[in-house]
């Protein structure tokens, strides 16, 4: 079957299976910053933006990004790169393999919810695991991105 939805901004068709997930959709079409990781909706490396709100791609069957607009961290580039400068500050680099979702999320994360209190990212990000670390230097780089305006 063939769906068409934008992917950062570009107008696509995609021959896909009636079951196929948007994981796969995805990385069979080169959009490799879209990571594989525990395919059951529980680690959040696979998130991807549907109109603005993060998903996880493994569990969202393809037809149903039908008409929609999906943004991988390539759609991001400028705020993906604020925010690692920001991490690289706070000593929070490790592998980097959930940097591309944690990175979509807070951007997400960024324009719903103003002013956040610690807490708050913490609830909104409960859903994107790092394999590497123990999030403190994460949350103070998320802190420091939230806060620019
Ligand atoms: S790979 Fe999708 S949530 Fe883990
Ligand atoms: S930095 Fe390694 S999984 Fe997050």
């Amino acid at each position: 079957m063939k769906v068409r939805f934008l992917v950062n901004g570009e107008k696509k068709t995609f021959e896909v299976k009636p079951d196929e997930y948007l994981l796969d959709t995805l990385r069979n079409n080169n959009y490799k910053s879209v990571r594989r990781g525990c395919e059951t909706s529980s680690c959040g490396i696979c998130t991807v933006l549907m109109d603005g709100m993060p998903v996880a791609s493994c569990s969202l069957l393809t037809a149903k990004a039908e008409g929609r607009h999906i943004t991988t961290v390539e759609g991001i580039q400028e705020d993906a790169e604020l925010l690692a400068g920001f991490f690289g500050r706070e000593g929070a680099d490790q592998c980097g393999y959930c940097n591309p979702s944690i990175a979509l999320a807070c951007y997400a994360m960024k324009r719903e919810l103003k002013d956040p209190t610690d807490e708050e990212i913490k609830a909104y990000l409960v859903g994107n695991l790092c394999r590497c670390s123990g999030y403190s230097g994460q949350h103070r780089a998320i802190r420091a991105y939230l806060e620019v305006k």
